[in-house]
């Protein structure tokens, strides 16, 4: 109904989300069967109990108006402040754009540098959000390509050959969602020399950067004094402070940028949510042992899958630089990654996405989150092994 009349770009907007595998996996839970979740993105542990108190807090204190729209000031000179210190960027708080959860800023990103016919580069894996906006803009998704050989890890190698003169914006993503690889340090800075006179957006997508289980820090490429103005460093407290369902993220970017989302955020959502803004003060100000013990929780989860995975015959699995997903490589079994999702959640009751969610020739791989109980985990490799027996015998 009404496809007339609606925008052709909407009408081909399709994301094969974790929510949408969810609702898939729940026919064969409510026929009674334990389904393992390793579908979605989201850190299983509550938010830390001192940040939930600064929210209520500051609910009940009357923080329930409208938020400046950019963000709540003394929240953004916050995170200006942890951004120079964690990142090593040259924040201040007018660099500071807060948003409902981090997608916004790739959204605002989007609307304002994309028309058609431009193109934009976008990591390969990676998540599928970008090449959805792109194609929405009616720009063209130009696939950066990790290769597994290569442990997912983007080069400028791979970048150098895919730039050209429509090239608007390029999107890194470090440690990457699905394949939680990371940009190494002397990459960023080779990538960074690579476009030093270049007139081209970077959006630097950190959101995982905490969660790098690796000895020295993840480099921002907003770090490298002569990218600080072109690039757009999103991040948020979604992941690292398992925040999800509170929707709060940022960017961090050129005043003239800021000021050109502060309109689009008027007329979209007005402001964040304002006493969830003195919630993430707390996060940032207050002691950061939860967010290290939920790391190395992750840690101990990820070598436990991966390990698991490696010992299956005919899977294998490279082992991931940080977030909470592994990206294992089932190809020997011939199916689709779509067939192989549906095998496992029909056979095994493992809900996963499909590799191909995340960009092209990535049939047979399938995406596992591992924010879940080692006793899950445990489980569904028990259970994975004994369904792929099945499939060529
Ligand atoms: C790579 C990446 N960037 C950004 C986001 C957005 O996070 P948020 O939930 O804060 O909007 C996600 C969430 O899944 C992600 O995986």
């Amino acid at each position: 109904m009404f496809k007339n009349l609606m925008n052709q770009n909407a009408l081909e907007m399709h994301i094969v989300s974790g929510f949408e595998m969810k609702q898939k996996a729940k026919k064969y839970e409510d026929q009674g069967n334990k389904v393992i979740h390793l579908e979605l993105g989201e850190p299983d542990f509550n938010t830390p109990a001192n940040i939930t108190k600064a929210g209520i807090e500051a609910m009940n204190k009357g923080e329930s108006h409208y938020a400046q729209p950019l963000g709540v000031p003394a929240f953004k000179e916050e995170i200006a402040k942890y951004v120079r210190e964690y990142k090593g960027v040259e924040a201040q708080a007018g660099n500071v754009v807060v948003t409902p959860g981090a997608k916004p800023i790739l959204f605002y990103t989007f609307l304002t540098f994309i028309k058609p016919g431009d193109e934009v580069i976008i990591p390969d894996p990676g998540f599928p959000i970008y090449k959805v906006l792109a194609k929405y803009m009616g720009a063209t998704p130009v696939s950066l390509k990790a290769t597994e050989e290569n442990k997912f890890r983007l080069t400028l190698k791979d970048l150098e050959p895919l730039v050209t003169s429509k090239t608007k914006l390029i999107i890194l993503s470090s440690p990457n969602n699905p394949t939680g690889s990371i940009i190494e340090q002397k990459e960023i800075e080779a990538i960074a020399e690579f476009l030093r006179d270049k007139d081209i957006i970077v959006l630097s997508d950190e959101i995982y950067d905490r969660l790098y289980f690796g000895e020295d820090k993840i480099l921002s490429i907003a770090s490298i004094p002569h990218m600080q103005d072109k690039t757009i460093l999103l991040d948020g407290f979604s992941k690292a402070y398992a925040m999800t369902g509170w929707r709060l993220g940022y960017g961090i970017m050129h005043e003239s940028i800021a000021k050109v989302f502060n309109p689009l955020i008027v007329a979209s959502n007005s402001c964040t949510n304002t006493f969830i803004q003195y919630a993430g003060i707390e996060a940032y100000r207050g002691p950061q042992d939860e967010v290290e013990k939920m790391k190395a929780e992750f840690k101990v989860r990820r070598d436990l899958l991966v390990n698991g995975l490696n010992s299956i015959p005919h899977v294998s699995c490279v082992l991931p630089d940080g977030a909470f997903y592994a990206f294992p490589n089932f190809k020997w079994f011939g199916k689709s990654s779509d067939e192989m999702a549906a095998y496992i959640l029909e056979n095994a009751y493992i809900s996963s996405l499909p590799g191909s969610t995340f960009g092209e020739d990535l049939e047979g791989y399938v995406r596992f989150s591992y924010a879940t109980s080692r006793d899950n985990l445990n489980e569904a490799l028990n259970r994975l092994e004994s369904v792929l027996k099945k499939v060529k015998s």
